[in-house]
Protein backbone atom coordinates (compact mmCIF):
# COMPACT_ATOMS: atom_id res chain seq x y z
CA UNK A 1 0.00 0.00 0.00
CA UNK A 2 1.55 3.33 -0.94
CA UNK A 3 1.39 6.27 1.27
CA UNK A 4 -0.06 9.39 -0.59
CA UNK A 5 -0.45 12.88 0.94
CA UNK A 6 -3.06 14.68 -0.82
CA UNK A 7 -2.73 18.07 -1.12
CA UNK A 8 -5.27 20.55 -1.66
CA UNK A 9 -4.94 24.20 -2.82
CA UNK A 10 -7.21 27.13 -3.13
CA UNK A 11 -8.87 26.78 -6.54
CA UNK A 12 -12.71 26.38 -6.77
CA UNK A 13 -11.98 22.81 -7.62
CA UNK A 14 -11.63 21.73 -4.37
CA UNK A 15 -14.75 20.44 -4.06
CA UNK A 16 -13.54 17.29 -6.58
CA UNK A 17 -11.29 16.75 -3.75
CA UNK A 18 -13.24 14.66 -1.85
CA UNK A 19 -14.31 12.20 -4.54
CA UNK A 20 -10.41 11.80 -5.15
CA UNK A 21 -9.89 10.77 -1.74
CA UNK A 22 -12.63 8.28 -1.80
CA UNK A 23 -11.46 6.89 -5.07
CA UNK A 24 -7.40 6.42 -3.32
CA UNK A 25 -8.82 4.94 -0.31
CA UNK A 26 -10.91 2.42 -2.24
CA UNK A 27 -7.83 1.67 -4.96
CA UNK A 28 -5.86 1.04 -1.60
CA UNK A 29 -3.56 4.23 -1.13
CA UNK A 30 -2.98 4.95 1.91
CA UNK A 31 -3.54 8.65 2.52
CA UNK A 32 -3.08 12.01 4.28
CA UNK A 33 -4.68 15.77 3.37
CA UNK A 34 -2.83 18.60 3.65
CA UNK A 35 -4.93 21.46 2.87
CA UNK A 36 -3.21 25.39 2.21
CA UNK A 37 -4.67 27.92 4.22
CA UNK A 38 -7.07 29.60 1.09
CA UNK A 39 -8.09 25.68 0.75
CA UNK A 40 -10.30 26.39 3.61
CA UNK A 41 -12.50 28.66 1.99
CA UNK A 42 -13.40 26.57 -0.85
CA UNK A 43 -13.51 23.07 1.39
CA UNK A 44 -14.86 22.60 4.66
CA UNK A 45 -12.44 21.05 7.38
CA UNK A 46 -15.02 20.15 9.26
CA UNK A 47 -16.53 18.34 6.27
CA UNK A 48 -12.92 16.53 5.50
CA UNK A 49 -12.44 15.54 9.19
CA UNK A 50 -15.83 13.90 9.63
CA UNK A 51 -15.17 11.81 6.18
CA UNK A 52 -11.76 11.16 6.70
CA UNK A 53 -11.06 11.32 10.62
CA UNK A 54 -6.93 11.40 11.58
CA UNK A 55 -6.20 11.92 8.27
CA UNK A 56 -6.51 16.16 7.42
CA UNK A 57 -3.69 18.54 8.37
CA UNK A 58 -4.16 21.96 8.27
CA UNK A 59 -1.66 24.94 6.36
CA UNK A 60 -0.58 26.38 10.01
CA UNK A 61 -0.15 22.40 11.52
CA UNK A 62 3.68 22.29 12.95
CA UNK A 63 3.73 19.27 15.40
CA UNK A 64 1.80 15.97 15.46
CA UNK A 65 0.29 13.88 18.85
CA UNK A 66 4.15 13.09 19.20
CA UNK A 67 5.53 16.24 19.00
CA UNK A 68 7.17 15.42 15.62
CA UNK A 69 7.65 17.97 13.35
CA UNK A 70 4.89 17.48 11.10
CA UNK A 71 6.51 18.86 7.46
CA UNK A 72 9.12 16.95 8.02
CA UNK A 73 7.66 13.65 9.47
CA UNK A 74 4.75 13.03 6.48
CA UNK A 75 7.34 14.36 4.21
CA UNK A 76 9.20 11.37 4.99
CA UNK A 77 6.21 8.86 5.47
CA UNK A 78 4.89 10.15 2.12
CA UNK A 79 5.43 7.62 -0.93
CA UNK A 80 3.71 10.27 -3.64
CA UNK A 81 2.82 14.15 -3.53
CA UNK A 82 -0.92 14.47 -5.02
CA UNK A 83 -1.70 18.53 -5.27
CA UNK A 84 -4.71 18.56 -6.42
CA UNK A 85 -6.66 20.96 -7.38
CA UNK A 86 -3.24 22.73 -7.56
CA UNK A 87 -3.51 26.79 -7.72
CA UNK A 88 -1.30 28.96 -10.00
CA UNK A 89 -0.16 30.61 -6.56
CA UNK A 90 0.96 27.19 -5.35
CA UNK A 91 2.60 26.37 -8.05
CA UNK A 92 4.36 30.19 -8.05
CA UNK A 93 5.29 29.10 -4.75
CA UNK A 94 6.95 25.43 -5.57
CA UNK A 95 8.61 26.63 -8.27
CA UNK A 96 10.40 29.48 -6.21
CA UNK A 97 11.15 26.84 -3.33
CA UNK A 98 8.59 29.08 -0.66
CA UNK A 99 7.11 27.19 2.45
CA UNK A 100 4.73 29.29 4.02
CA UNK A 101 1.94 26.70 4.84
CA UNK A 102 2.51 23.04 6.08
CA UNK A 103 1.73 21.87 2.35
CA UNK A 104 4.91 23.71 0.72
CA UNK A 105 7.09 22.99 3.34
CA UNK A 106 6.77 19.25 2.91
CA UNK A 107 6.91 19.14 -0.62
CA UNK A 108 10.75 20.96 0.10
CA UNK A 109 11.26 18.39 2.63
CA UNK A 110 10.55 15.09 0.51
CA UNK A 111 12.05 12.63 -1.83
CA UNK A 112 8.91 11.54 -3.04
CA UNK A 113 7.58 11.97 -6.63
CA UNK A 114 5.31 15.02 -6.54
CA UNK A 115 2.46 15.37 -9.25
CA UNK A 116 0.46 18.22 -9.84
CA UNK A 117 -2.94 19.09 -11.05
CA UNK A 118 -3.67 22.30 -11.78
CA UNK A 119 -7.24 24.03 -12.02
CA UNK A 120 -7.15 27.51 -13.28
CA UNK A 121 -9.21 30.18 -15.19
CA UNK A 122 -7.82 29.42 -19.10
CA UNK A 123 -6.07 32.88 -18.97
CA UNK A 124 -4.67 31.94 -15.80
CA UNK A 125 -3.61 28.73 -16.73
CA UNK A 126 -1.69 30.29 -20.59
CA UNK A 127 -0.35 33.50 -18.58
CA UNK A 128 3.38 33.47 -19.18
CA UNK A 129 4.94 33.17 -16.02
CA UNK A 130 2.46 30.20 -14.71
CA UNK A 131 3.93 28.32 -17.99
CA UNK A 132 7.60 29.26 -17.34
CA UNK A 133 6.68 28.14 -13.59
CA UNK A 134 5.43 24.51 -14.43
CA UNK A 135 8.18 24.55 -17.30
CA UNK A 136 10.78 24.96 -14.18
CA UNK A 137 8.73 22.49 -11.69
CA UNK A 138 8.93 19.60 -14.76
CA UNK A 139 12.96 20.19 -15.13
CA UNK A 140 13.01 19.89 -11.58
CA UNK A 141 11.15 16.29 -12.27
CA UNK A 142 7.76 17.04 -10.97
CA UNK A 143 4.92 15.20 -12.96
CA UNK A 144 2.00 17.67 -14.34
CA UNK A 145 -1.11 16.14 -15.12
CA UNK A 146 -2.22 18.04 -17.85
CA UNK A 147 -5.74 20.34 -17.03
CA UNK A 148 -8.83 19.35 -19.37
CA UNK A 149 -10.46 21.57 -21.69
CA UNK A 150 -14.12 22.55 -21.40
CA UNK A 151 -16.84 24.89 -19.66
CA UNK A 152 -14.94 26.64 -16.58
CA UNK A 153 -16.59 27.82 -13.08
CA UNK A 154 -16.64 31.52 -13.93
CA UNK A 155 -18.03 30.95 -17.67
CA UNK A 156 -15.27 30.73 -19.88
CA UNK A 157 -14.39 28.28 -21.87
CA UNK A 158 -10.75 26.72 -22.24
CA UNK A 159 -7.81 24.55 -20.89
CA UNK A 160 -7.57 24.99 -16.81
CA UNK A 161 -9.82 22.55 -15.35
CA UNK A 162 -8.96 19.69 -13.11
CA UNK A 163 -9.48 16.46 -15.06
CA UNK A 164 -11.94 14.38 -13.00
CA UNK A 165 -11.07 12.31 -10.19
CA UNK A 166 -11.17 8.61 -11.87
CA UNK A 167 -8.30 10.36 -14.93
CA UNK A 168 -6.24 11.15 -12.03
CA UNK A 169 -6.33 7.98 -10.05
CA UNK A 170 -5.25 6.29 -13.28
CA UNK A 171 -2.72 9.08 -13.95
CA UNK A 172 -1.51 8.04 -10.42
CA UNK A 173 -2.13 4.21 -10.76
CA UNK A 174 0.35 4.18 -14.64
CA UNK A 175 3.17 6.34 -12.46
CA UNK A 176 5.12 3.05 -11.62
CA UNK A 177 4.62 1.43 -14.64
CA UNK A 178 5.02 4.53 -17.65
CA UNK A 179 8.40 5.31 -16.90
CA UNK A 180 9.67 2.13 -17.11
CA UNK A 181 7.84 0.05 -20.29
CA UNK A 182 6.42 1.66 -23.68
CA UNK A 183 4.03 -0.47 -26.17
CA UNK A 184 4.92 2.91 -28.01
CA UNK A 185 4.12 1.72 -31.96
CA UNK A 186 2.37 -1.48 -31.04
CA UNK A 187 -1.28 -1.80 -31.90
CA UNK A 188 -3.61 -3.78 -30.11
CA UNK A 189 -7.16 -5.26 -29.60
CA UNK A 190 -8.70 -5.85 -26.61
CA UNK A 191 -12.15 -7.59 -26.28
CA UNK A 192 -14.35 -7.05 -23.01
CA UNK A 193 -17.42 -8.10 -21.26
CA UNK A 194 -19.89 -10.48 -22.68
CA UNK A 195 -22.01 -11.48 -25.54
CA UNK A 196 -25.93 -11.54 -25.69
CA UNK A 197 -26.79 -14.63 -27.93
CA UNK A 198 -30.33 -13.94 -29.12
CA UNK A 199 -33.30 -16.61 -28.42
CA UNK A 200 -35.91 -14.36 -29.50
CA UNK A 201 -37.08 -10.48 -29.76
CA UNK A 202 -36.73 -9.87 -26.62
CA UNK A 203 -34.72 -12.81 -24.82
CA UNK A 204 -30.77 -13.83 -25.09
CA UNK A 205 -28.43 -15.96 -23.38
CA UNK A 206 -25.42 -13.81 -21.76
CA UNK A 207 -23.08 -14.21 -18.69
CA UNK A 208 -22.11 -12.09 -15.35
CA UNK A 209 -18.90 -10.26 -17.49
CA UNK A 210 -18.98 -6.61 -16.41
CA UNK A 211 -16.01 -5.92 -18.77
CA UNK A 212 -14.31 -4.08 -16.22
CA UNK A 213 -11.11 -6.25 -16.33
CA UNK A 214 -10.92 -5.42 -20.55
CA UNK A 215 -11.50 -1.81 -20.03
CA UNK A 216 -8.52 -1.29 -17.45
CA UNK A 217 -6.25 -3.61 -20.17
CA UNK A 218 -7.71 -1.21 -23.22
CA UNK A 219 -6.89 1.97 -20.75
CA UNK A 220 -3.39 0.13 -19.55
CA UNK A 221 -1.79 -0.98 -23.30
CA UNK A 222 -3.47 2.78 -24.20
CA UNK A 223 -1.27 4.69 -21.51
CA UNK A 224 1.79 2.46 -22.01
CA UNK A 225 1.52 4.05 -25.71
CA UNK A 226 -0.32 1.66 -27.71
CA UNK A 227 -2.88 2.42 -30.14
CA UNK A 228 -5.93 0.61 -28.72
CA UNK A 229 -9.14 -0.69 -30.51
CA UNK A 230 -11.73 -2.00 -27.67
CA UNK A 231 -13.69 -4.41 -29.13
CA UNK A 232 -17.12 -4.34 -26.66
CA UNK A 233 -19.78 -6.63 -25.86
CA UNK A 234 -22.96 -4.49 -24.21
CA UNK A 235 -21.84 -3.24 -20.75
CA UNK A 236 -22.81 -0.29 -18.59
CA UNK A 237 -19.28 1.20 -18.55
CA UNK A 238 -18.75 4.46 -19.72
CA UNK A 239 -16.03 4.16 -23.11
CA UNK A 240 -12.73 5.13 -22.79
CA UNK A 241 -11.31 8.51 -23.91
CA UNK A 242 -9.57 8.58 -27.12
CA UNK A 243 -9.60 5.04 -28.42
CA UNK A 244 -11.58 3.39 -30.98
CA UNK A 245 -14.29 1.78 -29.50
CA UNK A 246 -16.56 -1.09 -31.51
CA UNK A 247 -19.77 -2.20 -29.78
CA UNK A 248 -21.16 -5.39 -30.63
CA UNK A 249 -23.65 -7.57 -29.39
CA UNK A 250 -23.02 -11.04 -30.02
CA UNK A 251 -20.12 -13.38 -30.43
CA UNK A 252 -20.19 -13.56 -34.06
CA UNK A 253 -20.25 -10.25 -34.47
CA UNK A 254 -17.20 -9.79 -32.09
CA UNK A 255 -15.60 -12.13 -34.38
CA UNK A 256 -16.03 -10.67 -37.35
CA UNK A 257 -14.80 -6.90 -35.75
CA UNK A 258 -11.64 -8.50 -34.47
CA UNK A 259 -11.03 -10.14 -37.92
CA UNK A 260 -11.22 -7.15 -39.30
CA UNK A 261 -8.98 -5.23 -37.38
CA UNK A 262 -6.58 -8.16 -36.45
CA UNK A 263 -4.65 -7.93 -39.79
CA UNK A 264 -1.72 -5.24 -39.06
CA UNK A 265 -2.37 -5.77 -34.97
CA UNK A 266 0.48 -7.09 -32.78
CA UNK A 267 -1.08 -7.52 -29.50
CA UNK A 268 -4.51 -9.17 -28.91
CA UNK A 269 -6.03 -9.32 -25.64
CA UNK A 270 -9.30 -11.57 -25.10
CA UNK A 271 -10.79 -10.77 -21.95
CA UNK A 272 -14.21 -10.84 -23.26
CA UNK A 273 -16.42 -13.68 -21.78
CA UNK A 274 -17.95 -14.73 -24.90
CA UNK A 275 -20.54 -17.05 -24.89
CA UNK A 276 -19.41 -20.16 -26.29
CA UNK A 277 -22.69 -21.17 -27.44
CA UNK A 278 -25.76 -19.20 -29.26
CA UNK A 279 -29.58 -20.81 -30.16
CA UNK A 280 -29.48 -22.84 -33.88
CA UNK A 281 -32.15 -20.49 -34.23
CA UNK A 282 -33.67 -17.05 -33.27
CA UNK A 283 -37.06 -17.31 -33.31
CA UNK A 284 -39.29 -13.70 -35.19
CA UNK A 285 -41.70 -13.51 -32.88
CA UNK A 286 -41.62 -13.44 -29.42
CA UNK A 287 -41.98 -17.28 -27.97
CA UNK A 288 -44.88 -17.49 -25.48
CA UNK A 289 -45.33 -19.58 -22.48
CA UNK A 290 -46.50 -22.95 -22.93
CA UNK A 291 -45.58 -26.98 -22.11
CA UNK A 292 -41.69 -27.04 -21.07
CA UNK A 293 -39.07 -25.61 -23.97
CA UNK A 294 -35.72 -26.81 -24.95
CA UNK A 295 -33.14 -24.95 -26.98
CA UNK A 296 -31.21 -26.25 -29.33
CA UNK A 297 -28.17 -24.64 -29.62
CA UNK A 298 -24.53 -24.93 -31.83
CA UNK A 299 -21.08 -23.46 -31.17
CA UNK A 300 -19.91 -19.97 -31.53
CA UNK A 301 -16.66 -19.13 -33.18
CA UNK A 302 -13.38 -19.33 -31.65
CA UNK A 303 -12.05 -16.06 -31.78
CA UNK A 304 -8.76 -16.03 -29.97
CA UNK A 305 -8.26 -19.50 -31.96
CA UNK A 306 -9.53 -18.05 -34.84
CA UNK A 307 -7.34 -15.29 -34.40
CA UNK A 308 -4.22 -16.90 -33.53
CA UNK A 309 -4.27 -19.12 -36.66
CA UNK A 310 -4.59 -16.53 -38.90
CA UNK A 311 -2.34 -14.31 -37.74
CA UNK A 312 0.39 -16.34 -35.82
CA UNK A 313 2.53 -12.96 -35.55
CA UNK A 314 -0.08 -11.50 -32.97
CA UNK A 315 0.45 -11.58 -29.26
CA UNK A 316 -2.10 -13.27 -27.38
CA UNK A 317 -3.44 -13.76 -24.31
CA UNK A 318 -6.18 -14.82 -23.42
CA UNK A 319 -8.46 -15.26 -20.18
CA UNK A 320 -10.33 -17.83 -18.51
CA UNK A 321 -12.63 -18.35 -15.61
CA UNK A 322 -12.77 -21.02 -13.74
CA UNK A 323 -14.60 -22.37 -11.01
CA UNK A 324 -12.21 -25.91 -10.34
CA UNK A 325 -9.24 -27.07 -11.31
CA UNK A 326 -7.54 -23.89 -12.35
CA UNK A 327 -4.22 -24.77 -13.45
CA UNK A 328 -5.61 -27.81 -15.15
CA UNK A 329 -7.49 -26.17 -17.54
CA UNK A 330 -5.84 -23.27 -17.75
CA UNK A 331 -2.87 -25.18 -19.00
CA UNK A 332 -5.60 -26.80 -21.81
CA UNK A 333 -6.55 -24.08 -23.14
CA UNK A 334 -3.25 -22.32 -23.58
CA UNK A 335 -2.28 -25.45 -25.70
CA UNK A 336 -5.17 -25.97 -27.53
CA UNK A 337 -5.59 -22.14 -28.98
CA UNK A 338 -1.60 -21.75 -29.15
CA UNK A 339 -1.96 -19.03 -26.87
CA UNK A 340 0.95 -16.98 -25.60
CA UNK A 341 0.10 -16.65 -22.08
CA UNK A 342 -3.46 -17.03 -20.24
CA UNK A 343 -4.49 -15.76 -17.41
CA UNK A 344 -7.21 -17.56 -15.54
CA UNK A 345 -9.61 -15.76 -12.62
CA UNK A 346 -10.99 -17.38 -10.20
CA UNK A 347 -14.32 -17.39 -10.32
CA UNK A 348 -15.82 -19.64 -7.38
CA UNK A 349 -18.15 -18.47 -5.46
CA UNK A 350 -19.22 -15.44 -7.63
CA UNK A 351 -15.83 -13.21 -7.12
CA UNK A 352 -14.33 -11.44 -10.17
CA UNK A 353 -17.80 -10.82 -11.54
CA UNK A 354 -18.46 -6.74 -11.29
CA UNK A 355 -15.87 -6.19 -9.00
CA UNK A 356 -13.16 -3.29 -9.17
CA UNK A 357 -10.54 -5.55 -7.56
CA UNK A 358 -9.21 -9.17 -8.81
CA UNK A 359 -5.99 -11.63 -8.41
CA UNK A 360 -4.67 -13.34 -11.41
CA UNK A 361 -2.51 -16.56 -12.12
CA UNK A 362 -0.78 -16.16 -15.31
CA UNK A 363 0.89 -18.96 -17.40
CA UNK A 364 3.07 -18.62 -20.86
CA UNK A 365 3.69 -20.00 -23.19
CA UNK A 366 7.11 -21.38 -22.35
CA UNK A 367 5.30 -22.74 -18.82
CA UNK A 368 6.41 -19.73 -16.73
CA UNK A 369 3.72 -19.13 -13.98
CA UNK A 370 3.38 -16.03 -11.77
CA UNK A 371 0.52 -14.51 -9.72
CA UNK A 372 -0.62 -10.82 -10.29
CA UNK A 373 -2.27 -10.45 -6.20
CA UNK A 374 -5.72 -8.51 -5.44
CA UNK A 375 -5.61 -5.01 -6.47
CA UNK A 376 -7.45 -2.66 -8.50
CA UNK A 377 -8.09 -4.19 -11.76
CA UNK A 378 -5.92 -1.28 -13.43
CA UNK A 379 -3.24 -1.82 -11.25
CA UNK A 380 -3.57 -5.72 -12.67
CA UNK A 381 -3.93 -4.67 -16.02
CA UNK A 382 -0.35 -2.39 -15.96
CA UNK A 383 1.36 -5.34 -13.86
CA UNK A 384 -0.23 -8.17 -16.10
CA UNK A 385 0.66 -6.30 -19.74
CA UNK A 386 4.21 -4.95 -17.79
CA UNK A 387 5.27 -8.28 -17.51
CA UNK A 388 4.03 -10.02 -20.13
CA UNK A 389 5.65 -7.62 -22.59
CA UNK A 390 8.68 -6.21 -21.50
C1 LIG B 1 -13.91 32.30 -5.95
C2 LIG B 1 -12.45 32.09 -6.22
C3 LIG B 1 -12.06 31.08 -7.04
C4 LIG B 1 -10.72 30.84 -7.30
N1 LIG B 1 -10.36 29.80 -8.12
C5 LIG B 1 -9.05 29.62 -8.39
C6 LIG B 1 -8.66 28.54 -9.23
O1 LIG B 1 -9.49 27.74 -9.72
N2 LIG B 1 -7.34 28.37 -9.49
C7 LIG B 1 -6.39 29.21 -8.98
O2 LIG B 1 -5.21 29.01 -9.26
N3 LIG B 1 -6.74 30.22 -8.16
C8 LIG B 1 -8.03 30.44 -7.85
N4 LIG B 1 -8.39 31.48 -7.02
C9 LIG B 1 -7.33 32.28 -6.41
C10 LIG B 1 -6.68 31.52 -5.25
O3 LIG B 1 -7.64 31.06 -4.34
C11 LIG B 1 -5.64 32.41 -4.53
O4 LIG B 1 -4.59 32.65 -5.42
C12 LIG B 1 -5.12 31.78 -3.26
O5 LIG B 1 -4.21 32.66 -2.68
C13 LIG B 1 -4.46 30.44 -3.49
O6 LIG B 1 -3.84 30.04 -2.31
P1 LIG B 1 -3.10 28.64 -2.16
O7 LIG B 1 -2.33 28.40 -3.40
O8 LIG B 1 -2.21 28.79 -0.99
O9 LIG B 1 -4.14 27.62 -1.92
C14 LIG B 1 -9.73 31.70 -6.74
C15 LIG B 1 -10.15 32.73 -5.89
C16 LIG B 1 -11.48 32.92 -5.63
C17 LIG B 1 -11.88 34.02 -4.69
Amino acid sequence: MKNVILGISGSIAAYKAIELAKLLINANYNINIVLSKSATDFISPLTLKSLFPKKVFLAEGTLDDHDQMLHISLAKQAGLILIAPCSANMIANLSNGSAPCLLTSLCLATKAKTVLAPAMNVVMWENLIVQANIKKLKERGMLIIPPSSGKQACGDNGVGRMPEPHNILEYIASIDFVSYHTLKGKKAIVTAGPTHEKIDPVRFISNCSSGKMGYNLAKAAQMLGATVTLISGPTSLNPPENMELIRVNSAQEMFEAAHRKAANCDIFISAAAVADYKPKSISIEKIKKGADFSLKLEKNPDIIYEIKSQFPHIFCLGFAAETTNHLEYGYQKLKAKNLDAIAINDVSKGKVFNEDYNELTVITKNGTEFVIEKNPKLEVAFKLLCTLLK
